[in-house]
């Protein structure tokens, strides 16, 4: 008899998380996940640390109540400002965010250790990415700059074209500048990577940009293993906290891959 292994909890704010479920699912593909977009409340970016922090213990409740093994916290914002309470609430469950992966990711493609963290206001204003980096070399430099419209043009489907440079170029100004200019670019927020092409159209050609996702779906199958995660079927069970409909529309840009509205539960936390 096979012995049934138990889903990996994967929840963000809402539809930006499907990038590093994608990721993950290409690095564990017949791991069984359970994925929870927490679609009612987003953004979470704009909130306090201490909302981001209670809305995140409810999503982590709900999936544990669907019988998950692992947790991940796709969302930047809820990684930022919820991680420590997520590991005190669930000691026995591994927790694994996206900061430290992307902050692993953006030291090991710098070469002077100058880096430029682009994320949500939450993100930047928390400083986690900023502390992550230094951690792994503390004397870098780290230019940290919140681009929240990007967020509102990526849910919009505006990825790319002269309107998404122009926004891209401002926010960008003076970044990459002066006497150590960063050689790197974090993409600290979910919804970020889609805009990856009108971004680096913005950016000063030598400039390396890094996300977290592949290091995340990484870190995840060091910690629960590869040979556990091979026991699965490749299922995903789909929650969301309001509109399926949308939620499968536009998560599917996200995802890559299509999202059946019917497919997808609505849940209250
Ligand atoms: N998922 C969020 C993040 O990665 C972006 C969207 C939001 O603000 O909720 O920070």
């Amino acid at each position: 008899m096979t012995v049934p292994v138990a889903p990996i909890g994967v929840f963000d704010s809402g539809v930006g998380g499907l990038t590093v479920l994608r990721a993950l699912r290409a690095a564990l593909p017949q791991a069984d996940f359970v994925y929870l977009g927490d679609t009612a409340r987003l953004p979470y970016g704009t909130k306090s640390a201490a909302t981001v922090a209670r809305y995140s213990l409810q999503c982590a409740a709900a999936l544990r109540a669907r019988g998950i093994g692992c947790l991940v916290v796709a969302c930047n914002t809820a990684s930022a400002s919820a991680l420590e309470a997520l590991r005190a609430a669930y000691p026995d469950l591994p927790v694994v965010g996206v900061v430290e992966p992307g902050a692993a990711a953006a030291v090991g493609a710098s070469r002077t250790r100058s880096i430029a963290v682009i994320a949500t206001e939450g993100t930047i204003a928390g400083g986690a990415y900023q502390r992550a980096i230094q951690a792994h070399a503390a004397d870098a430099r780290v230019v940290a700059r919140a681009c929240p419209l990007f967020v509102a043009l990526a849910e919009e489907g505006w990825t790319e074209g002269p309107v998404v440079e122009a926004i891209a170029r401002r926010y960008f100004e003076g970044m990459f500048e002066g006497p150590r200019p960063p050689d790197t670019l974090v993409l600290g927020c979910t919804h970020f990577p889609a805009l990856a092409g009108a971004i680096a159209a913005a950016l000063p050609a030598a400039v390396r940009v890094v996300d977290s996702a592949a290091t995340t779906a990484a870190a995840v199958a060091a910690r629960i293993g590869a040979a556990r995660a091979a026991h699965g079927r490749g299922t995903v069970r789909w929650l969301a906290t309001d509109g399926a409909a949308r939620f499968a529309r536009i998560g599917s840009r996200f995802l890559g891959a299509g999202i059946v509205a019917d497919e997808v539960e609505i849940v209250d936390l």
